[in-house]
């Protein structure tokens, strides 16, 4: 078993370069699919939930290509059967989105229901509510298979309620469907916006994706393309948040200073001096940040995947913070292993209300998943002496060498096999 060790009180300076955005990566990676011949995508950051789809896309017979470092050609031709099984999806949530790019291309999927972070219920009702719109009998097999069915997928209007899996979703099914189809109320996270431009790049006709509306005429047929993923905002958010809670001075490269809107602004009001470049933004900390109130909400609003990594910032600024979790219901599990290193907090529901504490003590504690294993780095850069993170699979499956880049801007850091406890009786 592998661990992360941080000797933390360290103030990380100097520069980090983002990688390509996890959840824009994994659409696009679904969205090849519905071309008919390779397309060419780059900026693919190397992260295990990008290796899951990979795998799955290899497996359904995809070539699968890795042509440079973040670059790989996908090419779908031979595809001809619209079955993944649960063995296949348990390792990623994304996933789902195999449902509607294979409805998509073949009018019939049959996927099983995916793994992923538990952070919550997690329902697809609005996924199924949009196939079944635009024509699909749907049935909830044996084996957690969902099964969908059309003679012809027919465009239709849609509401999605803000749902990003299920925007997308309906965006990959839509686009080769026959007629129009009208998203009401779509997600307008940069993801939802990256794969409309993909999938447009390859010839759909999708307009309005970051609007109220996304309407989509349907297309015969797409052809491959070159594309480029957007930066990951919440990897840069990550490593701003990082930056001041330690009250380091960090430049953060190679982003979209518009997708940060929403992270710099509580970073501000908690005292921290952000600069904004093209493509880069400072931040400088002081000493000590103040108090905040969070909210998380669907795009332009603050995303709930920054809300565990500001959890940890949170603890040592002066005052008592609120953070609302009011995306995902069981987002605040990690709390628990931030009062083992001294923090100051109550949950109730979907609030916590953090005391900040002057500084957190270095304890052993566990990634609960993805984001909150971000959060536990944090507290730990922050915090005095040693802390050991467990289950650190969770943090490889979206932050790509995590722990180099923090080496790089001067923390103390490490990866570490650890042998569990009998592992030597076990052996014999
Ligand atoms: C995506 C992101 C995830 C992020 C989340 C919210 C990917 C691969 N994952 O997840 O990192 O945390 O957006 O920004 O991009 N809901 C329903 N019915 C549905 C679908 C969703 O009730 O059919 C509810 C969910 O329970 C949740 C809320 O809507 O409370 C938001 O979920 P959604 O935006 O769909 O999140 P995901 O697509 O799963």
């Amino acid at each position: 078993m592998e661990k992360i060790f941080i000797n933390g009180g360290r103030a990380l300076r100097g520069g980090v370069h983002i990688g390509g955005a996890k959840n824009a990566v994994l659409a696009l990676l679904a969205g090849t699919i519905l071309a008919k011949d390779a397309c060419r995508i780059d900026n693919i950051p190397e992260i295990s939930d990008v290796g899951a789809i990979l795998h799955i896309l290899h497996q359904l017979g995809a070539e699968v290509r890795r042509v440079g470092k973040y670059t790989y050609d996908i090419n779908t031709r031979y595809f001809d059967s619209g079955e993944v099984p649960y063995e296949l999806t348990k390792h990623c949530r994304a996933s789902y989105y195999l449902l509607g790019a294979l409805f998509g291309r073949f009018g019939h999927a049959r996927v099983a229901l995916p793994g992923g972070c538990d952070i919550g219920v997690r329902p697809i009702d609005l996924h199924i509510r949009g196939f079944e719109q635009l024509g699909a009998l749907y049935k909830f097999e044996e084996n957690a298979i969902i099964s969908l069915q059309a003679e012809q997928p027919s465009g239709s209007v849609v509401n999605m309620k803000s749902s990003v899996g299920a925007t997308v979703n309906i965006m990959l099914a839509a686009v080769r469907a026959r007629g129009v189809t009208v998203i009401e109320t779509p997600a307008k996270e940069p993801h939802v916006v990256d794969l409309a431009n993909f999938l447009n790049a390859c010839g759909a006709d999708v307009r309005g994706a970051g609007t109220d509306v996304i309407k989509i005429h349907g297309v015969k047929e797409l052809h491959g393309c070159e594309y480029a993923a957007i930066p990951d905002q919440i990897e840069a958010g990550t490593y701003m948040a990082a930056a001041a809670a330690t009250h380091g001075r960090v430049l953060v490269q190679g982003v979209i200073p518009k997708h940060m809107e929403c992270i710099t602004s509580p970073l501000i009001e908690c005292g921290a001096h952000i600069e904004e470049y093209d493509d880069a933004i400072l931040v400088e900390a002081p000493e000590r940040l103040q108090r905040c109130k969070i909210k998380t909400m669907p795009y332009p609003g603050f995303p709930t995947d920054m809300q565990p990594q500001f959890g940890a910032l949170l603890c040592t600024a002066e005052g008592a913070s609120i953070l609302n979790e009011s995306i995902h219901d069981n987002r605040f599990r990690y709390m628990e292993q931030l009062t083992r290193m001294g923090a100051q907090l109550k949950v109730d529901g979907k609030v916590a209300v953090i005391e900040g504490v002057e500084q957190l003590r270095g304890a052993p504690v566990k990634a609960y998943d993805l984001r909150a294993g971000a959060a536990m780095v944090i507290a730990g850069l922050c915090a005095q002496g040693i802390t050991e993170i467990e289950n650190i699979e969770f943090i490889d499956r979206g932050f790509e060498n995590l722990v180099g880049k923090l080496k790089g801007l001067g923390a103390d850091i490490k990866r570490k096999e650890v042998r569990e406890y009998g592992a030597e009786l076990m052996a014999g």
